[in-house]
């Protein structure tokens, strides 16, 4: 958490531009040319694949990244929530919240100060009162410890102010982090992925405050629903034909629907310089066989027409050579597209079956249900209802205090965690191979089954070269499927899947979701996810007694 030192807010005045903004991380171009004005209207949403440089252009308009070229201009305060949380934060919730309202409370200080000042007849006292009493109202601060309250409540955060940070879960940390900063009243708030942590009534609360409130918002975000509740403006980083970054207006559907054409005139550009170019080397081969061929006359023919001919021939391969170079593929390729792999099923009436499951302390409730061998089931609720120590007991990390768990001998289970552990020193593409080595030789999969890491189109040779820790975060995400799908599992469980991935991966994932012949158990908190998914049986944790109930169509 942190803000800016400019010390009061500007409110009307307040605005951030960038101009012709540029940025290379590594040896990377991440950023071209960027031009963005926000103003205290702005509701601006920065999309795009994972690793395009959204928290990089968060960064550099927080002042944390300086450009390599171009220029950045901040009037106003703002509050910025990075993507990344650090553990070390060693204060308590309550400290946290009392940095939050640091300014406010001074606020409130200054003036009671002034109004003793006023009641002794100091010299200059009513001028001193006037400007503290503007300052105050300025910033609310009357209402500021109010407005962070209800900011933790609504999120579900913790409220205990003698809980130290560093002690809660990543979620709960979040949470705090965000309500603070929702609770606090800067001109602009920048927040890069702000959605990871929260349930349904805090996305709610999200949403809502975020269109209501009256400073700026540029989010960095994946989250479909929030972007069409909130976003006015969207910045697609995704790479073009020109390399510039696009802005669109019309909220998220102008995006979708601006992004669509754009991307069908690409593809079809590409095509046609594809197709040109084929037929232009077709019609070189042709000019260069009948070089090599037809110059050799009958015998007897004479010499004179003979050169006359080859002449001729030469130069229509020059001519023809020419046109080719003149017709170079100058469109360049598309963007990858996600592979996802064939998964099998297996036959048999109950691959996984969960009777009256409890881990203590986790999952209180106890929870049966069974899954058939393509079978679907969606796991809903709020913060700490237990969905997380669910998916650990399915995947056999963890083992019930109560009740049973039973899988079907054989059954290949693949897990996607909701917190990534990849160890930031490797390259992603060794990772990989290890994981792979691992598969093969405890017999959960034979050479004949193991896919590579660039067949999923899920990272490129260049980014599957890097070390984990010189990934961004939905390219470790990316990292951490590819592991998963990589063991060809015949269920899956997935534990909040979209987080950090880009919304193209997520529409693609989606849909495979929906194809694939290996069983599915989903938990997540997105919106649009859910909405896609509504036929899915769904399991609700959370209520008197947790029992999987079927499609909600
Ligand atoms: N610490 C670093 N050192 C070197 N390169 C980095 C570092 N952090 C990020 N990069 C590279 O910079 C590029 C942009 O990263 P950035 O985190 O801005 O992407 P992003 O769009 O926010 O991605 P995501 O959707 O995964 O969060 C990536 O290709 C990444 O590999
Ligand atoms: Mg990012």
């Amino acid at each position: 958490m942190h803000a800016t030192s400019i010390a009061h807010p500007a409110r009307r005045r307040a605005q951030l531009t960038a101009s012709d903004v540029s940025l290379l991380r590594g040896a990377t171009r991440v950023l071209t040319s960027v031009d963005l004005v926000v103003t205290p209207s702005s509701r601006i949403a920065i999309v795009g694949e994972n690793g395009r440089g959204k928290s990089s252009l968060l960064h550099v308009l927080a002042g944390t990244l300086q450009p390599d070229s171009g220029t950045v201009q901040r009037i106003g305060t703002l509050g910025v929530a990075e993507q990344e949380m650090s553990a070390d934060d060693n204060r308590s919730v309550g400290e946290a919240i009392a940095d939050t309202i640091a300014q406010p409370l001074a606020a409130l200080a200054a003036l009671n100060q002034a109004g003793a000042g006023l009641a002794d007849g100091t010299p200059g006292a009513e001028e001193r009162y006037a400007a503290a009493l503007e300052t105050a109202e300025a910033l609310d601060a009357w209402d500021a410890e109010r407005r962070v309250l209800i900011a933790l409540e609504a999120l579900g955060a913790e409220t205990d102010p003698t809980r130290l940070l560093a002690e809660l879960s990543v979620g709960q940390r979040y949470r705090v982090r965000l309500a603070c900063l929702l609770g606090a009243d800067h001109d602009f708030l920048l927040l890069d992925e702000p959605t990871n942590h929260l349930d349904r009534a805090g996305l709610d609360f999200l949403s809502e405050r975020l269109r209501s409130r009256k400073g700026g918002v540029v989010i960095v975000s994946h989250d479909r629903a929030l972007l069409a509740d909130v976003a006015e403006t969207i910045v697609d980083l995704d790479p073009t034909q020109d390399e510039l970054p696009r802005l669109y207006g019309n909220g998220f559907a102008g995006y979708r629907e601006g992004r669509a054409a754009e991307r069908e005139r690409w593809e079809q550009a590409y095509e046609r310089q594809q197709v040109e170019q084929a037929r232009l080397q077709d019609s070189l081969s042709a000019a260069q066989n009948r070089l090599v061929t037809g110059w050799r006359p009958e015998k007897g023919a004479n010499k004179h027409g003979r050169a006359t001919r080859a002449a001729g021939l030469t130069q229509s391969v020059h001519r023809r050579q020419e046109a080719l170079e003149a017709h170079a593929v100058t469109v360049p390729e598309p963007p990858q597209a996600f592979r996802f792999p064939e998964l099998r099923t297996r036959s048999g009436a109950e691959l996984l079956n969960v009777e009256e499951a409890t881990v203590a302390g986790r999952l209180s409730t106890p929870v049966s249900f069974a899954l058939a061998h393509r079978g679907r089931l969606a796991i809903t609720g709020p913060n700490g209802a237990g969905k997380s120590a669910l998916l650990g007991l399915l995947a056999g990390t963890l083992a019930p205090d109560s009740g049973h768990v039973r899988l079907q001998s054989g059954t290949r289970v693949g897990a996607l965690p909701q917190e990534s552990s990849l160890p930031s020193e490797r390259r992603a593409a060794e990772v990989f191979e290890l994981h792979l080595r691992q598969l093969q030789a405890s017999g959960v999969l034979t050479s004949n089954e193991a896919v590579g890491l660039t067949q999923l189109g899920l990272l490129r040779a260049r980014e599957a070269g890097k070390r984990v820790g010189e990934l961004s975060m939905g390219q470790q995400r990316r990292l951490d499927l590819a592991l998963v799908l990589a063991a060809r599992p015949h269920v899956l469980l997935l534990d909040e899947p979209t987080n950090h991935l880009s919304i193209a991966l997520v529409d693609e994932l989606t849909e495979a979701l929906g194809a694939t012949q290996a069983a599915v158990v989903l938990s997540t908190h997105d919106r649009q996810l859910l909405r896609d998914v509504s036929g899915w049986p769904h399991l609700r944790l959370g209520g008197s007694r947790a029992q999987s109930v079927p499609a909600s169509h």
